[in-house]
């Protein structure tokens, strides 16, 4: 799936990321828990310059749990502490407030409390996230990656103060897979990439590792190998055709995508951690 990241928006989120990181003690790395792997900014490591991180595994509610928790103890053998998160509810921000916290007081580098930036590719749930670290409302929202001048510290517990705006990774879209699972998980915006392209490999990959959740929600009795095919049926038992009686394929796929989004084909996880 050919999707570019902007040559020249990528070096100014890098920038930017380097220029926040000096200010701060940890870093909250925020990662999809859906797709640990795809939104995970392959360059962060490097720009870390030995500060910690610690991982909000999040959208944790829309995740197989137990991949979830796989992918902690991964993580956490990575030397990247990692906490499901619900940022949207609040499950775990306690937790990952806790191990921020931990982490930072392992290198002071001032006195006062510690300071954290939270980053992430987009639409991962960075500003849900500050806002409830920080309490309601308080992140400004937006995408805006001309920061520092004019920052604003939230106190995010006793301990902890958080830098108001979010840290904006880029994602590594020159690889398909990566590209792929992006997609289908929103985190690229519709009109870089084709929603029936994206939903019929979302049919493939679900009609053999997910059938059931598959078949329960459209009332599939068999389920075709072929993703076109399944969309096809998808459509057709949603009424949704075209003047003449033929499927809108585009509706059934719009369709997909979103009942994977909120959950309502079951809780999946895309990629799994390498096994040993
Ligand atoms: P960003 O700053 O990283 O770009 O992400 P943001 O917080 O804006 O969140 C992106 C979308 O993900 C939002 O949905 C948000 O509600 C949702 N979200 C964030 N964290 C979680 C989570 O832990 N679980 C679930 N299920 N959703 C989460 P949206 O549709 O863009 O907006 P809205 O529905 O909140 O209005």
């Amino acid at each position: 799936m050919p999707i570019q990241w902007y040559p020249g928006h990528m070096a100014r989120a890098k920038r930017t990321i380097r220029e926040l990181i000096r200010y701060v003690d940890v870093v909250i790395e925020v990662l999809d828990a859906r797709i640990p792997v795809s939104s995970r900014n392959p360059d962060l490591a490097e720009l870390l310059e030995r500060r910690p991180r610690a991982v909000a595994l999040n959208k944790a509610d829309l995740a197989d749990p137990a991949a979830t928790r796989r992918w902690a103890e991964y993580l956490r053998a990575q030397n990247a502490p990692a906490v499901p998160v619900d940022a949207g509810r609040g499950t775990g921000v306690r937790k990952l407030l806790a191990l921020a916290g931990k982490l930072a007081g392992e290198r002071p580098t001032r006195r006062g409390p510690a300071r954290a930036l939270v980053a992430g590719i987009p639409n991962v749930g960075k500003s849900s996230l500050i806002n409830r670290l920080a309490g309601r409302a308080a992140a400004r929202t937006g995408e805006n990656p001309g920061v520092t001048r004019g920052r604003q510290w939230l106190k995010a517990g006793d301990d902890l103060e958080l830098l108001d705006l979010p840290g904006i990774l880029w994602p590594k879209l020159d690889d398909g897979l990566v590209a792929l699972h992006l997609a289908i998980t929103g985190a690229i915006p519709e009109e870089r990439y084709d929603s029936i392209d994206v939903a019929t490999r979302l049919l493939g990959v679900l009609a053999t590792e997910h059938r059931a959740g598959l078949q329960r929600r459209y009332g599939l009795v068999t389920l075709s190998g072929d993703g076109l095919e399944t969309l096809a049926e998808i459509g057709r038992r949603r009424g949704m055709l075209r003047r003449g009686g033929e499927v809108d394929t585009l509706a059934a796929a719009r369709a997909v995508l979103g009942d994977f989004r909120d959950g309502r084909l079951g809780r999946l996880t895309l990629e799994m951690p390498p096994s040993e």
